[in-house]
């Protein structure tokens, strides 16, 4: 049966190829796209995710802007990474569909009205959106079968050294999130930078003969040029592209492919070294909800075959 999907997003070059996952997935039925200011502007990443549809050929999806900011605090965004326009490195199409006025919430809430089945939330920015929604229609929370958020780490941060970006511009979204009863799946980089595409990745995708795989072709290389810093590789490693967002999405296409631990997860909503950080109870010192269930691992051959068979979906 094909899991109903609303993907919450801020493409972003590793959200793009997220959004193209559940497009090609034959498991996964995207009822929607929101949009979440975080890699770029709200208005960016909105027009981002509105071309990325009209480059699959899927403007029939329906996409609208979230918040414009986080729930607290000043938006911080990651140009250095994604570059201008969020989405550098290749040329997209114009959308052909003018945009929805409709505001993300709105939308999230029209559909799971209207679905006769529970709905999963793919997030792959930072949590506002998510957080807003689960705050303002409570009604609706039953009517979600759980949320995969790429997100936070075990050990470790890109942005500080205890924190991962998408939940150090929205560490009260995220705090909203993982407390709010309903299962959560998070995606760390304790396993979405084992989630590596390599050189030779990108040159097999640039050499299928569609439009969508060239555009990837693309995006992948700058990606690899912003994300992958100098010092981790050394003469006898070479580090790979990070694949992050896919991550949540791969996992409610095949859960299989990752090895999940239940731990109990807490945010730092501080204003201090640690502020944004997930803190993971590994070692179960503390009592109380186990309440997220974490990524640790992934099956590295599979997800390379899914980002493959995602890219040649779009040459039938
Ligand atoms: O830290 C990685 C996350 O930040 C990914 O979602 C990437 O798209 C950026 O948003
Ligand atoms: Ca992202």
């Amino acid at each position: 049966m094909k899991k109903k999907v609303i993907l919450d997003c801020d493409p972003g070059h590793d959200d793009a190829m997220a959004l193209l996952m559940a497009i090609a997935s034959e498991n996964i039925d995207l009822l929607a796209v929101t949009t979440s200011a975080g890699n770029q502007l709200p208005e960016k990443t909105f027009n981002n995710a509105r071309k990325l549809l009209s480059l699959a050929q899927r403007e029939d999806i329906p996409v609208a802007m979230g918040a414009n900011k986080p729930l607290l605090r000043e938006l911080i965004i990651a140009d250095d990474v994604h570059g201008e326009s969020g989405l550098d490195g290749a040329e997209l199409p114009e959308p052909q569909v003018s945009p929805l006025k409709t505001s993300a919430n709105d939308l999230m809430a029209e559909v799971l009205c209207n679905s006769n089945e529970k709905v999963t939330f793919v997030v792959t920015g930072p949590l506002t959106n998510m957080a807003i929604f689960l705050l303002s229609h409570p009604e609706l929370k039953e009517k979600i079968d759980s949320i995969s958020y790429m997100g936070g780490a075990c050990f470790g941060g890109n942005v500080t050294p205890q924190a991962e970006f998408n939940i150090y511009v929205d560490p009260e979204a995220a705090e909203i999130v993982v407390k709010s009863g309903v299962p959560v799946h998070m995606f760390g980089l304790d396993v979405t930078l084992k989630a590596q595409l390599f050189e030779e990745d990108v040159q097999e995708i640039a050499a299928i003969d569609n439009p969508v795989a060239k555009v990837m072709a693309g995006l992948l290389h700058f990606f690899g040029l912003t994300t992958t810093q100098p010092f981790m590789s050394t003469e006898n490693h070479v580090e790979g592209i990070h694949m992050h967002d896919p991550c949540a999405m791969a996992y409610i296409i095949d859960p299989t492919m990752f090895t999940t631990l239940k731990k109990r997860v807490d945010i730092d909503t501080s204003n201090s070294i640690s502020t944004g950080s997930t803190v993971v109870d590994y070692d179960e010192v503390l009592d109380g909800n186990k309440n997220v269930n974490v990524g640790f691992d992934i099956d590295l051959p599979k997800f390379r075959k899914l980002i493959m068979d995602t890219m040649n979906y779009f040459s039938i």
